[in-house]
């Protein structure tokens, strides 16, 4: 059987100290394949956000490992792990998180610009991935003209400008209407079913978390359970 492209094994995260700490997490185990598309549940609190930030490398956990394509990410250093997440991770938030009076162009080159790539390979690759969400007609429309459901598309041009392995969503429909909702959910399914781009999604909605292949349901700082082939039709490649 192949390896999984990521691991978390005993993972805990503990915030703050002395009397003052919290165990967020305590003793996470879960394994992703590539190509999956799971949804991350559970109730507020429980320790959603926190995995989705350990695995997105913005944070480390406090014990445990966290395998990446066989690499040890809690052994690297900080800047090791920002150029591992540069190089195979893409983020989108529940906020959208855009630049304001900035173009979705602009927005979506901006990863491009960190990695150092010159300005027409920036500007061809943020529109083919304005192409991929739907938004080429809308490139040089900043946020505030844009509606919820567009300025989401463009924050996930910018989380696969750079080709990543992995999309890591935070609540990505939280802040939409379920019609724009479900746009987005098909927009995921077909990234992950043409570019094999695995995606990874905290949802609060079941309705959303049916479009994902594996449910991954948390409680309490731990994996309660998790459900696979959750989907019908939807194979790994
Ligand atoms: N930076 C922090 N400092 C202290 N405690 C924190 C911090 N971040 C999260 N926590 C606590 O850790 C626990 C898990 O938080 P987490 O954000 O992972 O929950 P969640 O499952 O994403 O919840 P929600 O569905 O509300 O987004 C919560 O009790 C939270 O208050
Ligand atoms: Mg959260």
């Amino acid at each position: 059987m192949a390896e999984p492209l990521i691991s978390l094994k005993g993972v805990t995260k503990r915030y703050g100290e002395g009397t003052a700490a919290f165990q967020a997490l305590k003793g996470v185990d879960l394994d992703i394949m590539a190509g999956d598309f799971v949804a991350v549940m559970g109730p507020s609190g429980s320790g959603k956000s926190t995995t989705m930030n350990i695995l997105g490398c913005l944070d480390v956990p406090t014990t445990g490992s966290f395998l990446f394509k066989g690499v040890h990410v809690e052994g690297l250093d900080r800047d090791q792990r920002s150029l591992l997440r540069r190089r195979y991770l893409g983020f989108v938030f529940q906020g959208f998180n855009l630049l304001a009076r900035t173009t979705a162009l602009e927005n979506v080159e901006l990863p491009l610009i960190y990695r150092g790539e010159a300005r027409k390979k920036r500007h061809d690759m943020a529109m083919a991935a304005l192409d991929k969400v739907g938004l080429v007609d809308w490139s040089h429309h900043t946020p505030s003209e844009l509606s919820g459901g567009q300025q989401q598309r463009v924050a996930i041009a910018r989380a696969i400008v750079a080709h990543p392995d992995v999309l890591l969503a935070d609540e990505p429909t939280g802040n939409l209407d379920s019609q724009r909702s479900i746009e987005i959910m098909e927009l995921l399914t077909g990234l992950n079913q043409t570019s094999g781009i695995t995606v990874l999604m905290v949802t609060h909605e079941a309705d959303m978390a049916k479009f994902a292949r594996t449910i991954i349901h948390f409680k309490d700082g731990l994996v309660e359970r998790t459900e696979t082939g959750h989907r019908p039709g939807l194979e790994l490649a």
